[in-house]
Formats: structure tokens, C-alpha cells, sequence
């Protein structure tokens, strides 16, 4: 069926420019709103965080909380960390705790990064003499690093950062035309670095046309960040061989099976978006950037690898996970704030690491769940929780309803949202007739 609502258009006339109070008011004339609506939102929003959102978002009605929990058991690179998470979903925490435990008894986690450059792109979409214009840009190269470096910032490159590389691709267009493409290698410290690459690449227009003659079509960063690689290594000695056969045969299917490796990359961002959402960190680029880098050869693959050596099982990943520890919401949110001291990482990088290492962690315990007792005991143990809080069970009911989900379970392996409101009505039917 087509859904044809039609809203009255005039009432989002200068919404922005309004008032939260008058927001509310126009969502209610909308419809899209009701004072109990209004009511759960003045009363589930802490004013202080709604007044800060104002600064981060536009048309802001309240603040969407999430859990915040922390992973336990973590030792990576020799160093023991609290993991801060911000995430939706039952057993992610659970899972990279428990899996952390495993690794610290029975071998290490290492990590490390290869490269220190973000990547900002040029686009000049049809060149008129590609050969010419990279020439000119390669003869000018030093020049334009330094001017964007001196004009656009120099306080990064008095914190030891900077443009370092600049370098020009062609891209062949359907049309018979030529797309040049010049990528800027900067290097952002401690900063996630979006707004600075693009403000420089956005600088470089001027000179690149001044002295090319071609015009620039658009200049934005890229997520595909190729040129600073996160690595994670985790090694557990003396394995049961069954149990690290399955999880390399569990891996082999991923780097084999794009339907497999989407999954199976989705259980590696159940450990890497939940710190990235707690330290304030841009989870869609790093996504973006994952998922890019998964796609690199021309089809999708799994960005971590397992395999047994000897009675070992070694899993790596390497992917970018570019973020900042300065700059932006990670410094303005308190939250983000907070977790950045759980974490007690001191650099972008140092944090980078971690992230990585929690993602191969994550990936690890799902396999091993996958592979022995199914992902169902376990995940939906947890999950039983969100059954119960999703039927209208009094706080009593509650108890023995999830007592009831547990035992049901364990005997049959499976449960849905249908069991937990069936068996709420065969408790209050038991009820009205005891
Ligand atoms: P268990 O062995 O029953 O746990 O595992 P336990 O009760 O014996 O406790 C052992 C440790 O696990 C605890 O130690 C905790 O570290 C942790 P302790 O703190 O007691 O010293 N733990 C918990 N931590 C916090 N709260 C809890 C909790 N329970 C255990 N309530 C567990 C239970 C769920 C951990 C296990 O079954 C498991 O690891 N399952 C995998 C779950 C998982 O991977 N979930 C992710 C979501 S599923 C998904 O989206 C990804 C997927 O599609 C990816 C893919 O396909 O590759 C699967």
C-alpha cells in the first residue's frame, strides 16, 4: 500500500530558528508529537546534555541515551585497559569480556600502526590535459605543502603534524574524458583531522587552479583511509586443535563468502563502534572506512583472519580506524570526556590500537560461540531481559516470567518476543483461576 501523509508544510516554516519549547509545539500541531511524548522527553534528558546537544546537532527536541557499560579483562599490548562501550546491544559487553579473560590466560594481544596520514581529495572532474597537470603539480608539490601548512595550520604542524604528501591520480570516465584526482596526505596528531583536511584541500583549490588553468569540481576527505593502517594480533597458546580448526574454518568462510563476511566484519564493529560511540569518535567514517577497506580487491572480505600454527591460534586484523582524542565532540561531551579517562589512553593513536584490539577480541568470542555451543545460549540468555521489558509484565510477573523464558530456553534452544507473551498469559490464566 502507498502511504500518502500529507503534513501541513508551513508549520516547518523557520523551525530551525525556533525554541525547543516552540519546537514541541509545532511537532504537536504536526501530530508528530504528543504532551506525553513531551513529557517522556523533558523527563528522560538531562537539560544540561539537551542544552550541549544544541551545540552539536540542529532541530534538537532531546537526547537519545544509550547504555554505557565497560569490558572487563582487557591486557593489550602488555597494558591493561577498561574498555568504555556505548551500545544497544545485549551480550556484546559480556562477549568481549568473557573473550578477553580467555586470551589473558592463555596468550597476549599486540597491536600496531603502519602509517600517519589521512587523506584529503581534489577532484577536478574532466582535465583538460592530464599529463600537464600532473606534471605541474608534481614540479609545484613542495610549494603547496608548504603554503597549506603555513596559511592553513600552523599549529598542527608545530604539534609535529602536517601535509606531508601530495600525489595525483586519473580516473578514466565512461565519456572518454579524464577525472584527475590530487590526494593530500596529512598527517592530523592526536585529531580525527575531517575538518582540517578538507579545510586544506579547500585552500589548495585557489593555487591548484592558478597554476593549472583546470578547474576544481569539489574537495572532501576520504574515509578510505589506506595509508594509516590499524593492526591487531591476538595469539592463544595451547588451544583445544577442534576448537581452533573450527574458528579458522569459521574465518576461511568469511574471507571466502561476502554474505559471510558481512556478518562476521558486523561482530568486529560490535567491539569497535561501541568505544567509538563512548570516546565521541565519528563511527560512520570509521564504518565507512572498514567497509571500504573490506571491498578493497573488488569483493567484500573479512577484515580479520584465523588460523592455527602448530597449537596456536593467531587472529589479525588491519583496517583503518581513524580517530581523535582532541577536537570535537570527544572533547566538549562530557561523556566522551569520561570515558577518555577510563580508557587513560594518551594519544589518537594509543586509542586507535585499542579499538582494533577489541574489535578482533569481539570477533574472536563470536566465533568461538558460533562454532561450539551457537550464538542463541548465550546471546539470547542475555537477551531475555529485553523479552520481558517488551511484554506488559508487572514487576512481579517479571520474575517468574523470566525464570520461566530461562528454563524454556535451556529445554528447547530457541525464544521469541511470542513465547514471553505467551507464557504471561498462561500465568495470569493460572492466576484468575487459582
Ligand atoms: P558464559 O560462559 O555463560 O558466561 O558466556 P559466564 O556467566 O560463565 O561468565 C564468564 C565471563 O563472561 C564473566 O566473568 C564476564 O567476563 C562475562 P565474570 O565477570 O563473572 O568474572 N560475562 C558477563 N559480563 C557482564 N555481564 C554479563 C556477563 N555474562 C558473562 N551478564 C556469553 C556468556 C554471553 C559471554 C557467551 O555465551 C558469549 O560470549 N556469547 C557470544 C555472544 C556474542 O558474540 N554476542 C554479540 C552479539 S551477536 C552478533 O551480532 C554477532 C555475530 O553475528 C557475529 C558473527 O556472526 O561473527 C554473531
Amino acid at each position: 500500500m502507498v502511504k500518502t501523509r500529507k503534513i501541513d508544510k508551513a508549520l516547518f516554516k523557520g523551525f530551525s530558528k525556533l525554541t525547543r519549547e516552540e519546537r514541541f509545539e509545532r511537532l504537536v500541531a504536526l501530530g508528530a508529537l504528543t504532551p506525553a511524548d513531551i513529557h517522556h522527553l523533558q523527563q528522560t534528558t538531562n537539560p544540561e546534555l539537551t542544552a550541549l546537544a544544541e551545540n552539536f546537532v540542529e532541530n534538537v527536541i532531546g537526547c537519545f541515551p544509550l547504555p554505557l557499560g565497560v569490558a572487563t579483562n582487557f591486557c593489550i599490548d602488555n597494558h591493561d585497559y577498561v574498555i568504555p562501550m556505548a551500545v544497544e546491544e545485549t551480550s556484546i559487553i559480556a562477549a568481549a569480556s568473557r573473550t578477553a579473560r580467555w586470551v589473558h590466560e592463555k596468550g597476549y594481544i599486540s597491536t600496531e600502526i603502519a602509517g600517519d596520514t589521512i587523506i584529503g581529495q581534489i577532484q577536478i572532474a574532466k582535465v583538460k590535459n592530464f599529463s600537464a597537470f600532473k606534471a605541474i603539480i608534481e614540479v609545484h608539490q613542495q610549494a603547496l605543502i608548504q603554503a597549506a601548512n603555513k596559511e592553513v595550520i600552523p599549529n598542527l604542524v608545530a604539534r609535529g603534524g602536517g601535509v606531508e604528501r601530495i600525489s595525483v591520480r586519473n580516473l578514466l570516465r565512461n565519456d572518454g574524458a579524464v577525472m584527475a584526482v590530487v590526494h593530500v596526505m596529512l598527517n592530523p596528531c592526536d585529531a580525527m583531522g575531517a575538518n582540517v583536511i578538507t579545510q586544506v584541500c579547500e585552500f589548495l583549490r585557489g593555487p591548484i587552479q592558478a597554476l593549472t588553468g583546470e578547474t576544481v569540481t569539489m574537495c572532501i576527505l576520504s574515509n578510505l583511509t589506506d595509508t594509516k593502517i590499524t593492526r591487531a594480533k591476538v595469539v592463544l597458546h595451547n588451544i583445544d586443535p577442534a576448537q581452533g580448526e573450527a574458528i579458522m574454518e569459521a574465518s576461511l568462510f568469511a574471507e571466502m563468502d561476502p554474505y559471510r563476511a558481512a556478518t562476521h566484519n558486523k561482530g568486529i564493529l560490535n567491539g569497535i563502534d561501541p568505544v567509538l560511540i563512548a570516546t565521541g569518535n565519528d563511527w560512520r567514517a570509521v564504518e565507512a572506512g572498514i567497509h571500504a577497506y573490506a571491498a578493497r580487491s573488488g569483493q567484500y572480505k573479512a577484515v580479520s583472519s584465523w588460523r592455527m600454527q602448530g597449537s596456536d591460534l593467531i587472529g589479525h586484523f588491519a583496517a583503518p580506524v581513524s580517530v581523535g582524542t582532541v577536537g570535537g565532540v570527544t572533547c566538549l561531551h562530557p561523556t566522551a570526556q569520561l570515558s577518555l579517562r577510563i580508557l587513560n589512553v594518551s594519544s589518537a593513536n594509543e586509542l586507535s590500537r585499542v579499538i582494533a584490539a577489541v574489535g578482533l577480541v569481539q570477533n574472536l568470542g563470536a566465533l568461538r560461540a558460533l562454532t561450539s555451543e551457537g550464538i542463541v545460549k548465550g546471546h539470547m540468555k542475555l537477551h531475555i531481559n529485553n523479552l520481558v521489558l517488551a511484554t506488559d509484565a508487572t514487576q512481579e510477573e517479571k520474575i517468574i516470567i523470566k525464570k520461566q523464558l530461562e528454563d524454556y530456553l535451556s529445554l528447547n534452544a530457541k525464544i521469541t518476543l511470542s513465547d514471553a507473551t505467551t507464557l504471561l498469559a498462561k500465568l495470569r490464566a493460572e492466576q484468575v483461576a487459582s
